[in-house]
């Protein structure tokens, strides 16, 4: 059987509709309530889950989000390919609103590094994540948004901060000079928690503003993130539509074999579960 896709919303994606045989999924985990009950069905003849990361209404925070909730309901849904859309802001002149950017790095200023793994609690791992997108993946996003017309930067360097406020103009102008390109809140831990669980999984960020960095430019505000990111959903939908057929069936990549090597703690010293 051909493994799942999964599909993680962002600021202004809640829904995602045309679904054959359509479903609603609540599912429990070990780590406590995903953002919202997923929805599912076959989209394009592959059975596809959809969770909104802030939940239906707009009502979880960046540094609210259950995350290692979100990946784990995803896993347990046979899910091995994913795709995260995300409101992210340019640290780019080159990088304008509306844009789309496929990062290929993320740089973390994320301060909830308990929450941002699976490990712990009597058994110690640790994945490889100098690569931490999968190049599949963002080849096939890649191809999807020129086939739909986007203006898209395949790469760059995604750093996450903790929000929910944005950045100081201070922290933009140094978030510049370290060579970052965009930043959000929310990609980074949903990245490392799909490599743990052997997920191959890339960013579609669509850019909403120019933080605060360009003084020209009026600061990002959480209407303009909304507004622009509302208009571009249209255009997240059909790159995601496009897509989905091209994922392969098996999961055979690199990332679906993260684990190999990864756990330190012998088989013996596992804890019972
Ligand atoms: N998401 C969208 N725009 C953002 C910004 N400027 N900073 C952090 N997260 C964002």
């Amino acid at each position: 059987m051909a493994a799942a896709i999964g599909i993680i919303g962002g600021s202004g994606l809640y829904e995602i509709e045309g679904f054959e045989k359509a479903e609603e999924r609540v599912v429990e985990t070990p780590f406590g309530e995903p953002s919202d009950a997923l929805v599912g069905g076959m989209l394009a003849g592959r059975q596809v889950w959809f969770l909104p990361r802030h939940g239906r209404g707009h009502r979880i925070l960046p540094h609210e989000i259950n995350h290692r909730a979100n990946l784990w309901a995803l896993r347990s849904l046979d899910v091995r390919f994913l795709i995260c859309v995300t409101a992210v802001g340019s640290l780019r002149e080159q990088y304008a609103p509306r844009d789309v950017v496929l990062p290929d790095q993320y740089f973390d200023r994320t301060s909830r590094r308990e929450h941002h793994t699976f490990f712990g609690d009597g058994i110690a791992g640790h994945v490889s994540f100098g690569d931490p997108v999968s190049a599949g993946m963002r080849g096939l996003l890649h191809e999807a948004a020129k086939a739909e017309g986007a203006r898209v930067h395949d790469g760059g360097t995604y750093v996450n901060m903790d929000g929910p406020a944005f950045s100081t103009r201070a922290e933009s102008e140094a978030n510049r000079q370290l060579g970052f390109d965009v930043i959000g809140m929310t990609n980074l831990p949903e990245a490392k928690l799909a490599r743990e669980a052997e997920i191959a999984s890339a960013t579609l960020a669509m850019i909403t503003d120019y933080d605060c960095w360009k003084v020209e430019e009026a600061a990002v505000t959480a209407e303009a993130v909304i507004g622009h990111l509302t208009a571009n959903v249209a255009l997240a939908k059909r790159i995601l539509a496009r897509a989905i057929p091209a994922v392969p069936e098996q999961p055979e990549w690199p990332e679906h074999k993260a684990l190999d090597g990864a756990i330190m703690t012998p088989r013996s010293y596992w804890p019972e579960v």
